[in-house]
């Protein structure tokens, strides 16, 4: 009879046989299938579906109806406008900070750093309705003096906004929001005066697997990179 020990030895020879054959499958089958595939062939169409990667991840604030702060988190949003600087924002009508958004035609835009990350899934997942989300985190919010919406005071990079419009899209109403100020931590400014990806360090959401993902390092400006195609 074998000892436990050797049978866990044998288990291990076979499985590493196991990986070698079908790697060596795969390092055959390769250079064959790559020539024969012409850019663009062999994508799967994946559907109507809102896969678009990466997407932000912003923390939306405004009041409820009865002054109490309140934070969700947002993917379907971006800049939309140089001038006026404008930011667009897609919510549910069901959210709770929907209707507060609304009568007070404020919102901020809150970019938290990676540390920030749990707080952003919670943002995400609960509701105002049930729960004070600032007391839950232990964040502070802050009134700004601009617009009728607080700020969250330990995030790198805030943006105050005047709601400037609204469209019904279909599941969700796209808010226009247009940039009064925007505020940083002086520790995260780049020696130009501007928010240094690295030190703001933000993070962006994948809309598939439903993950957060860092950001990597910089791969240089545009007019570096553009002069290397040289026409
Ligand atoms: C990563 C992530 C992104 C989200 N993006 C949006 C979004 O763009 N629009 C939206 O209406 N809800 C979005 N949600 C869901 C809301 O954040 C969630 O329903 C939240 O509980 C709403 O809070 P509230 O009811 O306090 O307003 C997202 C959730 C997560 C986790």
């Amino acid at each position: 009879m074998k000892s436990k020990c050797e049978t866990a030895s044998w288990k291990r020879v076979l499985t590493s046989v196991a990986i070698f054959t079908t790697l060596a499958a795969a390092s055959i089958a390769a250079p064959e299938s790559a020539a024969a595939q012409k850019p663009g062939e062999g994508k799967i169409s994946l559907g109507q579906r809102t896969l678009i990667l990466p997407a932000p991840v912003w923390i939306i604030c405004s009041y409820d109806s009865s002054g109490r702060p309140n934070a969700m988190t947002a993917s379907w949003a971006g800049i939309c406008s140089s001038d006026p600087a404008s930011v667009t924002v897609s919510l549910r009508e069901s959210r709770y900070s929907f209707d507060g958004i609304m009568a007070r035609k404020a919102f901020t835009v809150n970019i938290p750093s990676t540390r920030f990350a749990a707080e952003a899934a919670f943002f995400g997942t609960a509701s105002g309705r049930d729960v004070d989300k600032f007391r839950a985190t232990g964040l502070t919010a802050v009134p700004s003096g601009l617009v009728d919406a607080p700020y969250i005071g330990e995030f790198p990079l805030v943006v105050e906004c005047r709601l400037s419009g609204t469209y019904n899209v279909g599941s969700h109403v796209m808010l226009i929001g247009e940039i009064v100020d925007v505020k940083a931590d002086k520790s995260v400014l780049d020696g130009r005066g501007v928010p240094d990806m690295a030190k703001v360090d933000p993070f962006v959401f994948a809309t598939g697997s439903g993950n957060f993902h860092s950001i990597g390092g910089s791969l240089g400006s545009v007019s570096e990179l553009r002069d290397k195609i040289g026409k």
